[in-house]
């Protein structure tokens, strides 16, 4: 890995990509980006909002534009990426483009914990929110780990735990 490459952070919602990215960015002395935060920032509203207006579809478009941009112009940044980025085929293949992919993997279980009170989550609304997310992270599980070229567990880690492993990582690349 060159001084300027990427570190992306895939994984499931809730999996900390954001905390420990925005973290790990401030101790590598990288700069971070969260891609939903951007992608709210340019169409000026939530990512709800996009779900409900536009559709799932017209956000997946907004995510591969964002990656495609990414994959040319950032460099030496922390990239804390949506949950659902990587299932388009075109997304994992600009993701292995833009940087070091890290999965950080979490179970359904530790999952459930994280977000049973979130609401800011379009694909977690609604009932059954349990057997939802068992069934995302079943069918996302494989697509993470094709794409991911480290994998991180985050059960039973604490923050610190998870982001040393990550420094660990990125110090072998070295
Ligand atoms: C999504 C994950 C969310 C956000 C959108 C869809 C997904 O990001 O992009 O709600 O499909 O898993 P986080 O993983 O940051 O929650």
């Amino acid at each position: 890995m060159d001084d300027e490459t990427n570190i992306v952070l895939i994984g499931f919602m809730g999996s900390g990509k954001t905390s420990v990215g925005t973290k790990l960015a401030r101790i590598i002395d990288y700069e971070f980006m969260d891609t939903d935060f951007v992608i709210e920032q340019n169409y000026g509203t939530s990512i709800s909002h996009i779900f409900s207006e536009k559709g799932e579809d017209a956000f997946r478009d907004m995510e591969t534009q964002l990656l495609m941009r990414i994959a040319k112009t950032i460099r030496k940044t922390v990239i804390a990426t949506g949950g659902g980025l990587p299932l388009r085929k075109i997304n994992s293949d600009l993701l292995k483009k833009a940087g070091h992919v890290i999965f950080l993997k979490s179970s359904v279980e530790t999952t459930l914990s994280r977000l049973k009170d979130d609401t800011s989550r379009p694909l977690l609304s609604g009932d059954n929110v349990s057997e939802k997310i068992e069934c995302m992270i079943n069918e996302r599980l494989p697509i993470y780990q094709a794409v991911a070229d480290d994998i991180v567990e985050t059960d039973n880690f604490s923050f610190y735990e998870i982001i040393k492993e990550i420094e660990i990582i990125i110090d072998s690349l070295k």
